[in-house]
């Protein structure tokens, strides 16, 4: 394995890595894929479905134009003729009507309760009485005003008849030379004049009313013939000063809904003026609340014509003398082709359902994003050497792409099955609109993905804003929307939320998809934006605008949130000052603090601490890692006071050697680890790796360690092979090399055969997990490797060759490892460090602690209890400075100082004493590395908790050994 020293690999090295492992990832995923793009897919056949059903009940003959089979020629053979007359009231909407019926031109006159009279708030003595509205003999009043008075009243005269006669054998003529009026409501189409179809009466208007009895005309009208009421109804124009009398007196009259007020309806007011024997200018007042309930308001103009009709004939009549009209003959609707009903659900029901398909890929792609923080490995790539750059690139075309594809299976399936929502409305436009949404949306995931570290939240949050969105969108804002009076001002304001903006960008395409299909003419087209009441143009520039923003804050908070080299949020400022060269300090000037460690009689420590020193000044390539003085305090919570997890740790290695770290569980050994990759930053002091300091630098000594962390952090559906590949590349590995370097990597640590490789890292069990993590540490040949408790839950044979793996990969590298197992330290380490309460006690390699700590052999003999004294009695005579450590009926353990007692001499009492007593078994043993890591621990404990109990503090700290027990 004497490859070169492979360099940091380029961004788009790492880019290549992460796509492949993404696009295996998603190779993986693909039945996920394919629930999720088949939910359109299953939302249109269900609009088509529906489409089709309605499309069926609407093509019945139910609701098609009646036809019957009638002898129209009188050859004894019937034809079949259809239209209105054989039409049920569900076909008659659909029959072609070519010659629409006429209907006498009417004005809009009050019903007699309502006609204005006199009252306490309009000043007028010209109104009539209040007691007519008893007897319904109401004048119908008629407001003008003019500049001149004299030439408005001859006007008027001319303007209402004195009295009318109708000729039944011409009845419409002389309706039209009369003046008719109605009080009932006119409607969206003039087909049927409403007012020859109500209980009402139709009113004519004349100056007198000799009595209010009513006569019946009938009308004969395209086959029809209408019988109606005529009553009279006394019309009186009444003069007042200006037209804001007029104005002031309509506004007092209006009922406004306030059933307190009385209500005092006029006809019409006419306002002439300038008018006089050279001009005609006349400005008419009319109610325009006659209006359909559809808002038209042109559909009173209707009878406005007539009012209108009636000042311009007083003035003709005024200048060429009363036997000179214009002739309002008849009001005649436009003439209507055979038409049939088409309901579009797509574009009905577009807005909400699309709504909910595009925003689905939300959850989808905030859930993957929260899924590699919560496992954490998006720390491990970035560990393992992966940047910023190429993590965003590629996870955001990744996700672009995937919603894409997912928009564009969406649109063209739409249009295949043919749905107008898709086909009537420019592709250019619903391209525009769908791409800069999905890129909105992935912005937003990666933002909001900032703010939760559990899938099983997101998920349940990203689910909630779909449908939430999508029913808040259907049954709140589409009325807002529509409802006219309400201030567009804060529709915008409301489609500042990404979700609504979806919604009122939807709502417009259906709305023109809806109309183009109804008039047979074509959805949005782009010169359609520029229409006052499409939001389209609004929404584009909203999410344009919101997309830049957002993606902007979401890379910032990415970085100042989930940095591991711990970037303030000031990151940007700081990054623009770094150029400063003053800023930039050499590593031995940067330490800071005056040593206070305390360093008793750890003559071990202190050298090492004088060695980091030493380092420091003079800088020495063959180092790998030199700790400096390395301290981390969490601060105190709740009244707690402050945590050190590590309290001044100075420590150097060079390459070639693997330091053990041992510590009873909460010594801080984790926290030592977490500063050292990066995931906290130290409180004081600092380390370099490879020259690099961990607090600026981390970016840098990313690319050149390896990490094995105590939890596996793996992708449950990439194979062992899939793993080490993408490591491979993001540590620079090409072509043969890569595939070479995997494959003994897997040799290595016994994945290879069998097929384990290419298992799902999901399937693994606990021991082959942990192999491939150390495996996935050492690929790429890193200089600095940190195990953290690499041998957890490996079966013997597994375990003996991972220390072969590691013992053959310290050669040229420094690795750091923490454990439990003293079998391994004592295998794998050249050095240890056991770690309590914060700091190193000792350090030095297994044989020299041994012999500083030990200097004993353990005896222990097991004879009945009745000899315990005897047996006692021996030892001291043996060794007078031994001591009982543990003794439980009969079976004893003494320590026997080295210096003090020869072999030969223990094994001689023991052979004299089997001829006294029984001896059931006995033992001698050296002193092992666990009894020298009990002895440390239990003395640092003992210090901290100054003897009190401490004998009880540590009992049991080594399982294997449950008899270990000191102090009694
Ligand atoms: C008002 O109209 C009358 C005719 O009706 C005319 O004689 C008179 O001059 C007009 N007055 C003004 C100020 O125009
Ligand atoms: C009624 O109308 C018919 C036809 O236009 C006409 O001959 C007749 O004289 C009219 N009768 C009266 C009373 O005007
Ligand atoms: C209208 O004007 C006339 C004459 O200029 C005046 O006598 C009358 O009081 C005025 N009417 C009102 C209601 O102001
Ligand atoms: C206008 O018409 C409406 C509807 O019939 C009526 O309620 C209202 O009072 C009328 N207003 C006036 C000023 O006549």
């Amino acid at each position: 394995m004497a490859e070169p020293l492979l360099g940091p690999a380029s961004f788009w090295t790492q880019a290549n890595a992460l796509l492949r492992k993404n696009l295996t990832f998603q190779k993986r995923n693909i039945w996920t894929n394919i629930r999720l793009i088949s939910f359109p897919f299953v939302l249109c056949l269900l609009l088509l479905l529906l489409q089709s059903l309605v499309n069926n009940i609407l093509n019945t003959a139910t609701f098609k134009c009646g036809c019957q089979c009638i002898d129209t020629n009188g050859d004894g053979q019937c034809e079949k003729v259809c239209g209105i007359q054989y039409s049920t009231i569900n076909q008659v909407a659909t029959c072609p009507i070519l010659n629409p019926p006429k209907w006498p031109p009417l004005l809009q006159i009050p019903a007699p309760q309502y006609r204005a009279v006199k009252t306490d708030f309009i000043p007028f003595n010209d109104l009539p009485d209040h007691s007519c509205r008893r007897t319904g003999s109401c004048p119908a009043t008629i407001l003008f005003t003019g500049n001149n008075q004299s030439f408005g009243k001859f006007l008027v005269r001319n303007m209402v008849p004195n009295y009318s006669t109708l000729n039944s054998s011409d009845v419409l003529v002389s309706l039209a030379q009369n003046v008719q009026g109605s009080a009932s409501r006119p409607t969206l189409y003039n087909l049927l004049e409403p007012a020859f179809f109500s209980d009402q009466p139709v009113y004519k208007v004349q100056r007198r009313c000799t009595n209010i009895s009513s006569i019946s005309v009938a009308i004969q009208e395209s086959s029809m013939t209408i019988q109606q009421d005529v009553s009279c109804a006394r019309g009186s124009p009444l003069w007042r000063n200006s037209s804001s009398a007029v104005n002031d007196e309509l506004y007092k009259g209006y009922w406004k809904g306030n059933p307190e007020r009385q209500i005092n309806e006029i006809v019409t007011g006419y306002d002439f003026l300038n008018t006089n024997y050279n001009s005609f200018n006349v400005s008419i007042w009319y109610n325009s609340t006659y209006k359909n309930e559809s808002g038209k308001e042109f559909i009173s103009l209707v009878r406005v014509g007539r009012s209108m009709n009636l000042a311009s004939n007083a003035y003709i009549q005024l200048l060429l003398g009363p036997a000179t009209t214009m002739l309002f003959e008849f009001v005649k609707e436009m003439p209507k082709p055979e038409t049939e009903w088409r309901l579009d659900f797509a574009s009905i029901l577009g807005a909400l359902f699309f709504t909910w398909v595009v925003i689905q890929l939300f959850p989808v792609v905030f859930t993957d994003l929260v899924y590699e923080k919560e496992q954490k490995l998006r720390i491990m790539m970035k560990m393992h050497g992966l940047g910023d750059g190429p993590y965003w690139l590629i996870s955001y075309a990744y996700f672009l792409s995937l919603s894409s594809i997912y928009m564009l299976c969406f649109v063209i399936f739409g249009s295949v099955i043919g749905l107008k929502f898709f086909t009537m409305n420019d592709f250019s436009i619903q391209f525009v609109f769908y791409f800069i949404y999905i890129n909105l949306q992935i912005s937003l995931a990666f933002l909001a993905a900032a703010f939760f570290s559990n899938v099983k939240t997101a998920r349940v949050v990203g689910y909630i804003c779909v449908f939430g969105t999508g029913l808040l969108g259907g049954f709140l804002f589409q009325f807002l929307i529509e409802d006219t009076s309400f201030p567009r001002g804060w529709i915008i304001v409301m489609e500042l939320y990404p979700g609504f903006s979806l919604y009122r960008g939807l709502y417009e395409f259906s709305q023109y998809s809806f109309t183009g299909n109804y008039m047979g003419t074509h959805g949005m087209q782009w010169g359609d934006l520029s229409d006052s009441e499409n939001g389209m143009k609004e929404i584009l520039i909203i999410m344009v605008v919101e997309w830049l923003v957002v993606l902007f804050v979401a890379y910032y908070i990415d970085q100042v949130a989930s940095s591991v080299s711990g970037k303030s949020p000031m990151f940007l400022y700081e990054r623009f000052r770094k150029k400063h060269p003053s800023s930039f300090q050499r590593p031995s000037l940067q330490r800071q603090g005056s040593k206070v460690s305390v360093q008793m009689e750890k003559p071990d420590v202190s050298q090492e601490s004088e060695k980091v020193e030493q380092l420091l000044l003079e800088p020495r390539t063959d180092y790998a890692i030199i700790c400096d003085n390395l301290k981390k305090v969490y601060p105190g919570r709740d009244g707690n006071p402050e945590k050190f997890a590590v309290r001044g740790l100075s420590l150097a290695l060079p390459l070639g050697e693997c330091f053990g770290m041992l510590g009873p569980n909460g010594a801080g050994k984790t926290s030592f680890i977490s500063m050292m990759i990066g995931l906290t930053k130290p409180t004081t002091g600092t380390a370099y790796v490879q020259g690099l300091d961990i607090r600026t630098h981390m970016d840098g000594i990313y690319t050149r360690i390896g990490v094995c962390p105590q939890h596996d952090l793996l992708w449950e559906t990439l194979t062992g092979r899939e793993h080490l590949l993408f490591y491979g590349r993001l540590k620079n590995l090409k072509g043969s090399a890569l595939t070479q370097a995997v494959e003994e990597s897997l040799k290595s640590v016994n994945l290879f055969y069998g097929g384990v490789a290419d298992k799902q890292a999901g399937k693994y069990s606990g021991g082959m997990k942990r192999r491939l993590s150390v495996a996935v540490s050492l690929i790429g040949d890193p200089k600095v490797v940190y195990m953290d408790e690499p041998s957890t839950g490996l079966d013997p044979a597994s375990r003996n060759n991972l220390w072969n793996v590691v013992k053959h990969a310290k050669k040229d590298r420094a690795i750091i490892l923490t454990t439990h197992s003293m079998e391994e330290a004592e295998v794998l380490c050249d050095r240890l460090g056991i770690f309590v309460d914060g700091s190193l006690q000792c350090i030095g390699n297994p044989k020299e602690l041994k012999a500083r700590y030990g200097g004993s052999y353990v005896f222990t003999i097991t004879t009945s209890s009745t000899y315990e004294d005897e047996v006692e009695n021996m030892v001291q005579r043996l060794s007078p400075g031994a001591k009982r450590i543990y003794h439980i009926s009969g079976t004893q353990k003494f320590e026997l100082p080295k210096h003090e007692v020869k072999i030969a001499d223990v094994f001689q009492a023991v052979e004299n004493a089997k001829c006294r007593f029984t001896v059931l078994a006995w033992g001698l043993a050296g002193t092992t590395l666990e009894d020298v890591f009990i002895k440390v621990a239990h003395g640092v404990q003992a210090f901290n908790v100054r003897g009190v109990k401490s004998n009880q503090v540590y009992q049991g700290i080594g399982p294997t050994h449950p008899e270990n027990r000191y102090g009694n």
